[in-house]
């Protein structure tokens, strides 16, 4: 079982971005949270950040091959990001897609996203316990 986490835009300014909302954690402490699950677990885990669309993209077309999971927080491509929902549509990737914030409960602009109909299922509101759930979902098939 092959496992790819993917952080999408500003996730790699948690720990300082917008405390309230996001809390103190680190992306770090998140991939160390998830690594040491799935070591005890003795299944393979990768990390993956991009700020940029493109390289989302790329990257999920680049997984099909190599992993049966992707764990994927697109950030705020969530609610907008078409060529990220056609990747994961376009090649058949397992996704569940997570975020730290309950979307639902946020700005209407974040209620809606046009990536979870193509993913297994969402995960939101949990801090970093979101993917540490998408984990134990993954660990569970
Ligand atoms: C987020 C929610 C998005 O709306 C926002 O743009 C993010 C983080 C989350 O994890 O709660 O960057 O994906």
């Amino acid at each position: 079982m092959k496992v790819l986490v993917i952080h999408g835009p500003n996730l790699n300014l948690l720990g300082a971005r917008e405390k309230k909302i996001y809390g103190k954690i680190t992306l770090s402490a998140i991939n160390t949270d998830l690594a040491v699950l799935a070591k005890k677990h003795k299944i393979a885990i990768e990390f993956y950040q991009s700020n940029i669309e493109g390289e989302i993209v790329t990257e999920i077309q680049k997984a099909q091959k190599k992993f049966d999971y992707i764990i994927l927080n697109p950030g705020a491509y969530t609610h907008y990001s078409i060529a990220i929902r056609d990747a994961i549509s376009g090649v058949k990737a397992r996704v569940i897609e997570v975020h730290l914030s309950n979307i639902h409960a946020r700005e209407k602009f974040r209620r809606e996203s046009i990536i979870a109909p193509v993913c297994i299922g969402q995960i939101a509101g949990f801090g970093r316990d979101s993917y540490r759930l998408a984990l134990e979902y993954i660990l569970a098939r």
